[in-house]
């Protein structure tokens, strides 16, 4: 399929978000969408397989214009999308939603179970993926529900399947088993869009790339003449350097938190470690290593069944996220969506629900005090909004996991801790929240840093706590330290101590 967007112009309500933006697919090209966060790469999407209208603009397929006024004028032009954020009804089976709303009938006008099981096991082995069609979603890894959403996009039979950031939720395991169904697409012929914020996979499978900046349009390039360094430079609009703003060295004050031999059932246990004022405490280990169980356990969502903590060196328990709080601990979720953000309220709620406490005295609430809060600390997150008043459903995802942190600044914590905190979020807002912590922690703001991505902790951390299958396999000064060092404990060795 030879996909045309041109002069393609969006508006929501008085703010232009795209701005005669064109962007062009051919057959069967992998071709990437990048841009900051904000940028209008979900929007142009949504625009094409006919979610949202636009103001402005021809959408060309095969070189006949074409008007799609809802997904369902898209999905028959076979165009298909696997959505950003999924929505998915937990309880429903497999089967029923590689069919939702496509169910294959019987003579008799019933859901011819047998025939749709057929065809979905059909597809599901054309992936190669291994999964029982009785199964609620609810149950499944995000890496699956997400490799469903592919499966309905093949059962569509789509010849243009767009992708908004299929991997930013995925283990690596996931990534490698996605990469091999998009080299199956490949070889069918299919065309692919690709957005993500992680540049390694746009070098690893695309053709070309097509940069978006404020809602314009500013280069189309094949993949194989450009570099990082360009790639981002269009993006950010000027020459951003490293990815790391420079380290100051400062010393470490008194202990805040020290936590000893934590244990939960199987998760994790015999956990200890400790944050110091101005601390970053990195972690690391692969997914399902017990990292976000423990987060979880410290923030008193699923306390621990045994073990100790110690706040400023005095022994405290833990039972409650309520507890958690009276001790300045903040926590900013991996997962947005479900723990971080209240979606249909504005920004401003979403940081003065957060902070109740805080923001009223004798149960009245202090709206000035809150808006004066929210004010600031969208500010010091670098938020791009229009105004608080603004639902946080109306937000680019990258500016939403921005939010879950103004909200937690707000609340003046002593630890902070920031489980995936740059997933999704373009290069440039990563660095500026990297000086962001670097900022807090001159003020004392400890920090537990949980992250997939080990050059992240290598470029922050001040010490590194490595995780494997629940337990702590090592812990290491992050003074020259090597990634292989590091990896090596991921995999269950151990290193305790030695930084070099
Ligand atoms: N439903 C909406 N109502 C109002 N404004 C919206 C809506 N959806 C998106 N926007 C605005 O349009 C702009 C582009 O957003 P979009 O989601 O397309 O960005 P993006 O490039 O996908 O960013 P990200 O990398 O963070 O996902 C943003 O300023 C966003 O706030
Ligand atoms: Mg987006």
């Amino acid at each position: 399929m030879h996909l045309e967007m041109k002069g393609i112009y969006k508006s929501f309500g008085p703010v232009e978000v795209l701005k005669n933006v064109n962007f062009d697919v051919k057959e069967n090209e992998f071709h990437a969408l990048v841009g900051e966060n904000g940028a209008g790469k979900s929007t142009l999407m949504k625009i094409l397989t006919g979610i949202f209208p636009h103001n402005g603009g021809t959408i060309f397929i095969n070189g006949e214009e074409v008007h799609f006024k809802s997904i369902r004028d898209s999905e028959e032009m076979k165009i298909a999308i696997v959505n950003q954020e999924l929505n998915v009804f937990d309880d429903m089976t497999v089967l029923e939603n590689l069919f939702l709303c496509k169910e294959i009938k019987t003579k008799m006008g019933r859901i011819d179970v047998k025939e749709q099981s057929k065809i979905a096991k059909g597809v599901l082995k054309r992936l190669g993926i291994d999964i029982d069609l009785n199964r609620p979603i609810g149950e499944l890894s995000v890496g699956l529900q997400q490799m469903l959403e592919i499966a309905k996009a093949i059962l569509l039979d789509a010849e243009l399947i767009v992708m908004d950031e299929p991997t930013s939720a995925l283990t690596n395991r996931e990534i490698s088993a996605l990469f091999k169904v998009l080299e199956v697409l490949r070889t069918e012929g299919k065309s692919i869009v690709y957005i993500s914020h992680r540049m390694k996979e746009i070098f690893q499978i695309c053709d070309r790339i097509t940069i978006l900046r404020d809602g314009e349009f500013v280069i189309s390039e094949k993949v194989k003449n450009i570099t990082y360094e360009d790639v981002v430079k269009n993006m950010v609009g000027y020459d951003l350097g490293g990815l790391f703003p420079d380290k100051p060295h400062i010393e470490l004050g008194p202990s805040l938190l020290r936590v000893e031999n934590i244990s939960k059932d199987k998760l994790f246990q015999d956990v200890s470690f400790e944050v110091h004022e101005g601390e970053i405490v990195g972690f690391a280990g692969l997914m399902g290593s017990g990292r976000t169980e423990i987060m979880n356990a410290i923030f008193g969502i699923e306390p621990c069944d045994k073990g100790n903590f110690y706040f400023k060196d005095e022994p405290v328990t833990i039972k409650s996220v309520q507890d958690a709080k009276e001790f300045g601990i903040g926590y900013v979720t991996e997962n947005r969506k479900d723990e971080g953000l209240f979606l249909e309220f504005t920004i401003s709620d979403n940081i003065l629900f957060n902070n109740l406490r805080r923001f009223s005295k004798k149960n009245i609430i202090n709206y000035k005090l809150a808006s004066e809060a929210a004010k600031k600390y969208t500010s010091m997150v670098n938020l791009k909004f229009r105004g608080l008043e603004q639902t946080a459903m109306e937000l680019s995802g990258g500016n939403q996991q921005k939010v879950v942190l103004a909200k937690w600044l707000a609340n003046s914590p002593q630890v902070l801790i920031l489980d995936e905190p740059t997933r999704g979020i373009d290069v440039n807002s990563k660095k500026q929240i990297y000086q962001l912590i670097f900022e807090l922690r001159k003020i004392g703001i400890g920090f537990i840093v949980v992250s997939s991505e080990l050059v992240e902790l290598l470029g922050i951390a001040d010490k590194i706590y490595v995780m494997h299958e629940g337990k702590l396999t090592g812990s290491m000064i992050n003074d020259n330290l090597s990634d292989e060092t590091v990896m090596k404990c991921m995999m269950g060795g151990a290193n305790f101590g030695k930084s070099k």
